[in-house]
């Protein structure tokens, strides 16, 4: 059994700290990465208080094998869309730009995809793999302005600890 206890009243750099330590105790020397990705999203929704989505969408080929697209991968949460898009949404935004996406409110967000209609804001973060986008890390709250630049950057860390394991 794994038990990490992590205190929610610990200050946010320091609980991003201890959940990179775990995941980096969990995933060192797995190579599969369904595995890796599932136990970080457990971890991810043990460590972060105020959460009702955490886990991953991975860049898969579309159907129709015409290119890629993010396909929904390993989480924690109510059961999600399964296919975005590049540009599309939240996650499809990170995934187009490379770049993280701090959303205070999602209801402002153009084409936000609501997978579960108690998301009030969101945090995705790319995992990058030589400058490949290979997934995105995908944080919902039911809470307005949940997520801050500490949960950004924690999770820009988690993302490049697992770039080589998922
Ligand atoms: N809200 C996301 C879709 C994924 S769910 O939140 C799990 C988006 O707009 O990309």
């Amino acid at each position: 059994m794994y038990d990490f206890k992590p205190d929610p009243a610990t200050d946010p750099h320091e609980l991003h700290r201890q959940l990179v330590e775990a995941a980096d105790a969990l995933t060192a020397g797995e190579p599969d990465g369904v595995a890796n990705m599932a136990n970080v999203a457990a971890l991810l929704w043990e460590f972060l208080p105020d959460l009702n989505w955490a886990g991953f969408y991975r860049v898969a080929p579309r159907k129709d094998g015409n290119g890629n697209e993010l396909v929904l991968g390993p989480f924690v949460g109510r059961p999600a869309c399964i296919r975005i898009p590049f540009g599309a949404g939240v996650c499809g935004a990170a995934a187009q730009s490379r770049a993280a996406q701090l959303v205070a409110d999602v209801h402002a967000f153009p084409g936000h995809i609501a997978c579960d209609a108690a998301s009030r804001s969101e945090l995705v973060v790319p995992v990058l793999r030589e400058g490949e986008v290979i997934a995105v890390i995908d944080l919902d709250s039911p809470s307005p302005a949940r997520f801050t630049e500490a949960d950004a950057e924690g999770i820009a860390a988690l993302a490049a600890l697992l770039a080589a394991r998922i």
